[in-house]
């Protein structure tokens, strides 16, 4: 029988993820599936542990169960511990390890396909949900000039800053006014009710990145908005998603995958 991993969340069928495994697995040679589990929204836990039961080695973990997740693991990652949000559970013999990838996916989609300098750059990241979270200690890690985090409700953005401490600076979206940006992540939810946060004109730097964490939503409100105003490349997330998938297919199988062919697949498999 075949090595056992999944993606659970709620919803799940939308998710990419077994076909980005499945193409891991094929390129590397392993021997393994890798389907959705739905799981209902009060029964994360029952979930996990009958997957776990029936043999299941790994799961990866999405909305909207990740803070769940990091309390069901027994050991942690210093990002997941960071973050306070797990992606990647690992089934070991006498532990469940849970890690969170989601921080290094963006930053690999960055640097790595985007091709885009982060040390230096002066970074705006929008939101301080679950999703902004994940990535604020490995956005730091890669010493910006300044990391400008932005909130709707700037209480939230401020007590992320009591966790995070020094490097982290918090503004509301109007006091932004007059700033410039070389790199703009959207991390907030907006996008998925068709929503744009009211974020002031004149923000992007010339050639600035726009990035949407979301993905397989067409031209999000953030990306348009990013266009009318100059920025350049505008990017969504789906080459994240394919990042932090590389780096859960790693911890699990200790190889890694060539995301480039991976990516290309799914752009052109679009849904
Ligand atoms: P996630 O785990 O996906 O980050 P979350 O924890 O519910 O989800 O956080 C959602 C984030 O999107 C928050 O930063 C939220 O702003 P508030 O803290 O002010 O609620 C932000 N958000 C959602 N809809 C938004 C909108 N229409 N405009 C601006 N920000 C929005």
């Amino acid at each position: 029988m075949p090595d056992q991993y999944a993606v659970i969340g709620n919803p799940v069928a939308h998710s990419r993820s077994p076909q980005i495994h499945a193409e891991f697995a094929r390129q590397t040679g392993q021997d393994l599936t890798y389907e959705r589990l739905l799981a209902p929204a009060n029964g994360f836990m029952e979930a996990v542990k009958a997957f776990q039961a029936r043999g299941g080695l790994g799961l990866n973990v999405t909305l909207p169960f990740k803070a769940e997740a990091f309390g069901y693991a027994t050991r942690l990652s210093g990002r997941a511990s960071a973050a306070q949000a797990v992606n990647t559970l690992k089934f070991e013999d006498d532990a469940v390890f849970g890690d969170n990838t989601d921080g290094t996916g963006l930053i690999g989609d960055i640097t790595h396909n985007l091709g885009r300098d982060i040390a230096g750059r002066r970074v705006l990241l929008l939101g301080a949900g679950g999703a902004a979270r994940g990535v604020i200690m490995p956005l730091l890690l890669q010493q910006p000039a300044s990391l400008t985090l932005a909130n709707r409700t700037l209480a939230k953005a401020q007590a992320l800053q009591q966790t995070i401490g020094a490097g982290l600076e918090v503004s509301t979206y109007a006091e932004l006014a007059g700033r410039q940006f070389d790199i703009v992540v959207n991390a907030t939810s907006a996008s998925l009710t068709g929503a744009l946060p009211q974020l002031p004109s004149g923000l992007f730097a010339g050639g600035a990145l726009a990035y949407d964490m979301m993905y397989g939503v067409g031209e999000t409100p953030f990306l348009a908005f990013a266009r009318v105003e100059g920025a350049a490349p505008l990017a969504d997330g789906l080459g994240m998603l394919v990042e932090q998938a590389a780096e859960s297919f790693f911890i699990w199988r200790g190889l890694r995958p060539d995301t480039a062919p991976v990516l290309k697949l799914l752009r052109q498999t679009a849904v």
